[in-house]
């Protein structure tokens, strides 16, 4: 039996996950994957835009908002299993995905393992390439940085990066609940997730197999995932659709709600 509403409770590979899962039964199926190190609150713009016309699931990655940090150590072929084993607990063959940046790089390692599972794909602000060693060493030293200086330091850090100078200027009220989001992180869970990140692979020579519908989003002021980064996936991918986000950075469907989900909405309500 389904359960509808928030923060739903699921054991998924021994760890306790909690979901959001509102909208219609029966009606198509599109799963959030969240940032780094954010949570599946991140998308309740998407999730209040779409939910009567769609069955709108988003959930916290093991180690984020309210799902568990579980015993072993993180990767993302650990999310992709996790997501995987989330969608047959939830009995759900098939769904579109939407990730953004981390979410991304989970929905994209999903996509080349498991195409049979996936009707559609959202890309936001994220990448396909792996680490380079320099990157790899930026997030080793960050684990050093918050060990040393607290996760306030960290968080103050990591907000520059992740909005537009735009959204500062205007103050967006979205700063503080994203800072919320990381310092409520463990650091047991930003420590395993900067080495899954660090030690994730490139999917970029695998983006020409994708064979179906797929949407790219990005932040023009994006630091992170920059426009440049989404228009070389763009090529690579049959048939994809890019569109790029005025007034946002890496955060674009938080930054700029009104174009992010005008253009989501257009790309799947066009899906047969
Ligand atoms: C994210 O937003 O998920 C992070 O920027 C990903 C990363 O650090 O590579």
């Amino acid at each position: 039996m389904r359960h509808k509403g928030n923060n739903i409770k699921l054991t998924v590979n021994n760890c306790n996950v909690s979901y959001n899962d509102e909208g219609p039964d029966g009606a198509p199926i599109i799963i959030f994957i969240h940032g780094f190190p954010l949570n599946k609150s991140m998308w309740d713009k998407q999730v209040k835009a779409l939910k009567d016309n769609y069955r709108v699931i988003a959930y916290d990655i093991r180690g984020h908002g309210n799902s568990e940090v579980g015993a072993i150590d993180f990767s993302i072929d650990l999310f992709v299993n996790d997501l995987l084993s989330f969608m047959d607990a939830l009995k759900i063959e098939k769904t579109m995905l939407c990730g953004l940046s981390m979410g991304g790089y989970i929905a994209l390692n999903a996509i080349e393992n498991h195409p049979g599972r996936f009707k559609a794909l959202v890309l936001s602000d994220t990448n396909c390439r792996a680490d380079t060693p320099e990157a790899k060493e930026k997030r080793m030293n960050t684990i050093i940085s918050i060990k040393e200086n607290g996760l306030d330091k960290f968080a103050n850090d990591l907000i520059i990066n992740l909005f537009s100078a735009e959204s500062f200027k205007k103050n967006s009220e979205e700063i503080p609940v994203v800072r919320e989001m990381i310092v409520k992180t463990t650091t047991q869970s930003l420590f395993k997730s900067l080495h899954a990140l660090a030690e994730r692979k490139e999917t970029c020579s695998k983006l020409a197999e994708i064979k179906m519908p797929v949407l790219i989003l990005v932040g023009k002021e994006d630091k992170i995932t920059p426009p440049e980064v989404a228009s070389a996936m763009q090529e690579k991918i049959e048939g994809s659709q890019l569109s790029i986000i005025e007034h946002a950075g890496h955060l674009s469907n938080m930054e700029n709600e009104g174009e992010f989900n005008s253009q989501l909405m257009k790309f799947i309500g066009n899906l047969k």
